[in-house]
């Protein structure tokens, strides 16, 4: 554009310099571009001192947050999808379930978990620490039922019917919490 043409305004703010017969304007950078620099900057100020001098996590600490999230989510998941019934077990209960349930945990379980329950491949079920199970029925039998292992537990829905796993659960449900001596050292997360 030749110089003549321009408005009195952009002459007056027409800087003398010439780039290969390229000029420029001094117009002041736009509003919304000074606020975005400063707001940003401003963000950035807290930000760098939360994560790098106070005790704002990782980006290993916020993955292992959102990892036991998810954990949580699949074994809530697994539960539901073991599918619980309350009426069979308080049937199998009414039926003896404990002393069945003993008989099938003595045969079945007593390798890893001792005839105790106090654990030794398996953990201490007698304690208030869990791995997998959340110390509920329904968590428990849902561990028995698909077992865990790549973790050494085995799956019993293959071996014991259905009716034998809620008399095994209603068992490992009266072993939760006596914390027997000479037992495994707790193992898991604390759930009282
Ligand atoms: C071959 C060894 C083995 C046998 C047999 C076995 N378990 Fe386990 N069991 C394990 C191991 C190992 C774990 C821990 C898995 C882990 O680390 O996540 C476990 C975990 C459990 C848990 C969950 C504990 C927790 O802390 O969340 C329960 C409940 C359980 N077993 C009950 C039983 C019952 C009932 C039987 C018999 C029907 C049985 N187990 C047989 C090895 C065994």
């Amino acid at each position: 554009m030749m110089k003549e043409n321009l408005s009195e305004q952009d002459k007056s703010v027409l800087l003398d310099h010439d780039y290969d017969g390229i000029q420029e304007f001094d117009y002041p950078l736009p509003f919304w571009w000074i606020m975005t620099f400063v707001l940003t900057t401003l963000f950035g100020v807290p930000y760098i001192i939360y994560y790098n001098f106070m005790d704002g996590p990782t980006l290993k600490q916020e993955a292992n947050i959102e990892l036991e999230a998810l954990n949580q989510l699949r074994t809530s998941y697994a539960v539901k999808m073991a599918n619980f019934e309350q009426d069979t077990y308080a049937a199998v209960m009414a039926d003896d379930g404990v002393n069945k349930g003993q008989e099938i945990f003595l045969e079945n379980c007593s390798p890893c978990h001792l005839e105790s329950g106090g654990g030794d491949i398996g953990p201490n079920l007698t304690d208030n620490y869990w791995l997998n199970a959340k110390g509920t029925k329904e968590t428990i039998y849902e561990v028995i039922l698909n077992g865990r292992e790549d973790k050494g537990m085995p799956i019993w829905r293959e071996d014991l019917t259905k009716e034998e796993i809620y008399a095994v659960t209603s068992y490992v449900m009266t072993l939760v919490g006596t914390n027997i001596e000479d037992a495994k050292e707790p193992q898991g997360e604390l759930i009282e």
